[in-house]
């Protein structure tokens, strides 16, 4: 137990939905039955040219804060998991922070790709627990739509934009975050990259927009597939061995929405039922580090999570990066 509380969740999507059949339309080569047969999409959400990370961040907050009964002014960190920042510098924290005016905290981002929110969690759990910190403010928001390649099909049908957020503080027993794990591994760097944008590619040049630098790049995603799924049924296992308990205990897994054939694999390897898997990438795609977090966010609101349902968030991402979190609602 770490006596850990999380007050009140909150998401938000762009109201911009981009089909299948309307990247067909824009001149792709795919179809309907590919990309839903082989991810389990059928839709994702694009945000207006005019919003940015923190845009998306700002408006998944207020619903978190608003659940939490709390005003941004009694946030002491705010912490933005994403790998689209607003700018490189400063952090989508700090603008952010100028935007819901909450200058009284601190504020920093938590590059961990898909597993960001997760990263997020665990940082707030140390803040919280060594009192460095009394009520953090979590945020995973994405706009992957500007990072795709449009003309590459084996993984501009992948992605999409929105914002997760969370509001963490000392609490009683409901609601307890009981657990986070994290593990990372930098010489697996090159299976999922945006490589252009740092230090390797500025000042960027017309050879490495050309080069297509810029865009997501999945090497292997076949291979990455593999991996996921041994590394999101580690992270389950794990999260049940620490907590001391079976994994069929758990009530909902709610995991990083990357595909629905890995849940399939993962439901069989695991013996869990399908049903037990909280999904959304139907209709929003796989949106990074936020994915996880929207999830949570609506399994809450439409009451499919009940008091006392043990939650496990199972992620994994580029980096590599991958862990857990449990939650007992
Ligand atoms: O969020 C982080 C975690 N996410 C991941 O780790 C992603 C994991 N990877 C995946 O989810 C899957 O590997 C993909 C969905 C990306 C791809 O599915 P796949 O079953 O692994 O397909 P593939 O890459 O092995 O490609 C099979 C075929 C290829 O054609 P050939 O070479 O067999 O003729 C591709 O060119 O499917 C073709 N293909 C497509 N066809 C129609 C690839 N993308 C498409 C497409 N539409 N969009």
């Amino acid at each position: 137990m770490s006596g850990i509380k999380i007050l009140g969740t909150g998401s938000y999507l762009p109201e911009k939905v981009l089909t299948n059949f309307d990247l067909i339309e824009m001149g792709l080569d795919t179809s309907d039955e590919w990309i839903y047969q082989r991810t389990g999409i059928k839709e994702r959400r694009v945000a207006e040219p005019d919003k940015v990370t923190s845009d998306l961040g700002y408006e998944a907050s207020v619903r978190a804060l608003e659940m939490a009964g709390l005003s941004p002014k009694d946030i002491d960190l705010i912490i933005v998991a994403t790998i689209t920042p607003d700018t490189c510098c400063p952090s989508a924290a700090n603008w952010l922070q100028a935007k819901l005016d909450a200058l009284q905290a601190v504020t920093f981002d938590v590059t961990a790709a898909c597993s960001g929110f997760v990263f997020g969690l665990n940082i707030a759990e140390q803040y919280i627990k060594t009192g460095a910190s009394e009520r953090v403010l979590v945020v995973a928001s994405e706009v992957m739509s500007r990072t795709l390649n449009w003309k590459d099909r084996s993984t501009c049908i992948l992605w999409g934009d929105g914002a997760g957020a969370a509001v963490l503080s000392m609490g009683d027993d409901s609601h307890e975050l009981l657990s986070t794990h994290l593990h990372t591994d930098g010489s697996r760097g090159q299976d999922l990259l945006l490589p252009g944008g740092g230090s390797k590619t500025t000042p960027i040049s017309h050879e490495s927009v050309d080069k297509g630098l810029h865009y997501l790049n999945m090497i292997g995603a076949n291979f990455s597939f593999k991996v996921a799924v041994r590394h999101f049924i580690e992270s389950i296992r794990e999260a049940a061995r620490h907590n001391d308990i079976d994994v069929e205990d758990i009530d909902w897994f709610i995991p990083h929405q990357a595909n629905v054939r890995m849940f399939q694999f993962i439901a069989e390897a695991l013996k869990i039922p399908f049903e037990k898997f909280y999904l959304t990438l139907e209709r929003y795609g796989n949106i990074s580090s936020a994915s996880c977090a929207i999830s949570l966010d609506e399994a809450i609101r439409d009451n499919s999570i009940k008091p006392d349902d043990l939650i496990c968030i199972p992620v994994f991402g580029g980096g590599l990066t991958w862990g857990s979190a449990l939650i007992r609602w």
